[in-house]
């Protein structure tokens, strides 16, 4: 068992410090960033492609914030419509047009039932359907049109980590890749989104590079009553992921939403006893989060931020520092927030491979 998990003392933080190489494994050979093009692979023709008037995301849990992710990316560079459904409320709504609405399921494991059954509903409809996920021949490619595989490498802990960022990696290029068949971005543009792309691995080591210090300041801020993740744009899938993390793993109640709806409510709950995580990088709107970050100061919370490398940040109480890589920081950012999550958890003693009550693959609808 100590020899599977490489040395370290958990699968979750194993599969954490794997994501530099799960994501060169995912992007290897994809992308010609001088050139501007990506290579999937698909099945799906381009005359097809072209031909899309909406696309549907359809995922679970974790899987659910990378196509949320994804949305924003898809929908900036490609201009096509985009939404996200969790896979249990979806209904193929009759009123578009079935063919001209690709819908995509995010699945790691490619099981999950609910993805599944979503999947079955926009068949149906007359739909096409593209599956995103981390499993050679499971049950979701043999339904689907087309597969699209993460490549992030078997994952072990309850707690997904390795397969959100290569969930998102992928679907990234698959942004760039469907812009660049659309015409709706040049290859200049389409070269800006590939260098953030590239950038991930090496920034992502960058944060794995500064564990000791996330695991001082879980250890001191881990006693909190509770724990609010806040971010805007990309930030915001990112706030879900982070509040979805540590309450899986540390049993603390966790929450993540738009920084601009504190105000609409979670407002109220705020104490002096409150650690507030937010996401304050390129691609999250910070200059609008800085009001709500002093919304919480002002209520007693602590502010633990992942900024911009060099952006000036004297206003977080806790700073993390994010490098420079563009629109893809808030994925990078998402690494502080695991290993704060898997350390507050280890401070507790949780069983943090196998949290009570949850499965690392759900087949029950
Ligand atoms: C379970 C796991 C989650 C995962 C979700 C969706 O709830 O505990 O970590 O995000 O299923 O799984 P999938 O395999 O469809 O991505």
């Amino acid at each position: 068992d100590a020899a599977e998990k490489g040395g370290f003392d958990h699968y979750m933080l194993k599969e954490i410090h794997e994501q530099p190489r799960a994501l060169r494994q995912t992007l290897s050979g994809r992308f010609d960033i001088d050139a501007g093009t990506v290579d999937l692979d698909l099945d799906l023709e381009e005359a097809y492609l072209n031909s899309v008037e909406e696309i549907q995301i359809i995922a679970c849990g974790t899987s659910n914030y990378a196509g949320r992710y994804a949305a924003e990316l898809l929908e900036s560079v490609t201009e096509v419509r985009t939404s996200v459904e969790v896979a249990s409320e979806y209904e193929f709504d009759g009123g578009r047009d079935p063919w001209r609405t690709l819908v995509v399921a995010v699945t790691q494991s490619g099981e999950t039932a609910d993805t599944l059954s979503a999947v079955r509903k926009a068949k149906q409809a007359g739909a096409r359907t593209l599956a995103v996920t981390n499993t050679l021949g499971s049950t979701v490619t043999r339904e689907v049109d087309d597969s699209l595989f993460i490549r992030a490498g078997p994952e072990i802990g309850v707690a997904a980590t390795k397969t959100f960022a290569s969930q998102v990696a992928t679907l990234s290029l698959f942004a760039v890749y469907l812009g660049r068949v659309r015409g709706s971005v040049s290859s200049a543009e389409a070269t800006t989104v590939l260098e953030s792309i590239r950038a991930l691995p090496g920034a992502v080591q960058q944060i794995l590079d500064d564990e000791d210090y996330i695991r001082e300041v879980a250890e001191e801020h881990g006693d909190s009553n509770a724990f609010f993740f806040i971010g805007r744009r990309f930030g915001h899938p990112v706030s879900l992921e982070g509040a979805l993390k540590l309450k899986e793993i540390s049993y603390d109640h966790a929450e993540g939403f738009p920084a601009g709806e504190l105000k609409h409510g979670p407002l109220a709950l705020v104490t002096p006893e409150t650690t507030v995580l937010a996401v304050v990088t390129e691609g999250s709107n910070a200059d609008e989060t800085l009001n709500n970050i002093k919304e919480v100061q002002a209520r007693g919370a602590t502010v633990i931020g992942a900024a911009s490398a060099g952006d000036s940040t004297e206003y977080l109480d806790v700073q993390f520092s994010v490098p420079d890589i563009g629109l893809l920081e808030p994925l990078v950012t998402n690494v502080y927030w695991q290993l704060f999550a898997y350390y507050v958890a280890k401070s507790k003693g949780r069983n943090i491979d196998k949290p009570r009550n949850l499965a690392k693959s759900v087949t029950v609808e």
